[in-house]
């Protein structure tokens, strides 16, 4: 039965042992979202998952669009371990991977009325981005340049969180502190 976000452990998947992901997926996705997340399962650079027992409970499939960004392309929890803190297991995860791998910016996409989605992403410090603002390289979160990678459609929302400032950013901040 369920406990908490630290029953299990946090495991790779690799090769066909993703398809045991397949179960969360189906919880998790109806539609085309659930065709291309099983697609995504077995072309992305890296799923994780947590491990209950031999069962996979919640798998993140992550990845690099460019070394200086990640994104969460899916999340998933099967429905009976859900609200037990294991989706922030994996995002939290997910983001020491993303850390440890240089990136500056990782973005996530969610149906704009998934509160318990939003929730995840929110209780991780990701805000939404705004169609219009400065782009990732200015310091800003627009995904210029990026969205044609995301799997963004209508009806859903840009999350994103800055890990790092960029290089020019912060060396501009550190000028302006030493002339202040
Ligand atoms: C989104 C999902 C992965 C969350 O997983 P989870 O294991 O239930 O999430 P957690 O228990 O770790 O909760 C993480 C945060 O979200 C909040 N949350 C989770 N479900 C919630 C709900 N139904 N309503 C409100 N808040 C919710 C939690 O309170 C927690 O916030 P806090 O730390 O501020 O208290 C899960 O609901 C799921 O698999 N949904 C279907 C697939 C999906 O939509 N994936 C996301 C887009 S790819």
């Amino acid at each position: 039965m369920p406990t908490n976000g630290s029953t299990g452990r946090l495991i790779d998947l690799q090769g066909e042992d993703r398809e045991r992901a397949v179960p969360a997926i189906r919880d998790g996705f109806e539609g085309i979202y659930r065709w291309h997340a099983k697609r995504t399962l077995r072309d992305i650079a890296r799923v994780r998952a947590v491990d209950v027992d031999g069962e996979v409970v919640g798998v993140s499939m992550l990845e690099l669009l460019v070394p200086e960004v990640g994104y969460v392309y899916y999340l998933a929890v099967r429905t009976q371990w859900r609200q037990h803190g294991i989706g922030a297991r994996l995002l939290d995860d997910a983001l020491v991977w993303f850390r440890g791998s240089g990136a500056r910016v990782v973005y996530a996409a969610a149906e704009e009325h998934n509160t318990p989605s939003l929730a995840l992403f929110r209780s991780r410090s990701f805000r939404l981005v705004d169609r219009a603002e400065a782009g990732w390289r200015e310091g800003g979160l627009g995904a210029w340049g990026l969205r044609s990678r995301m799997r963004v459609v209508f009806g859903e929302v840009l999350l994103g969180l800055r890990l790092a400032p960029e290089p020019t950013a912060a060396a501009d901040a550190s000028r302006d502190s030493r002339q202040a």
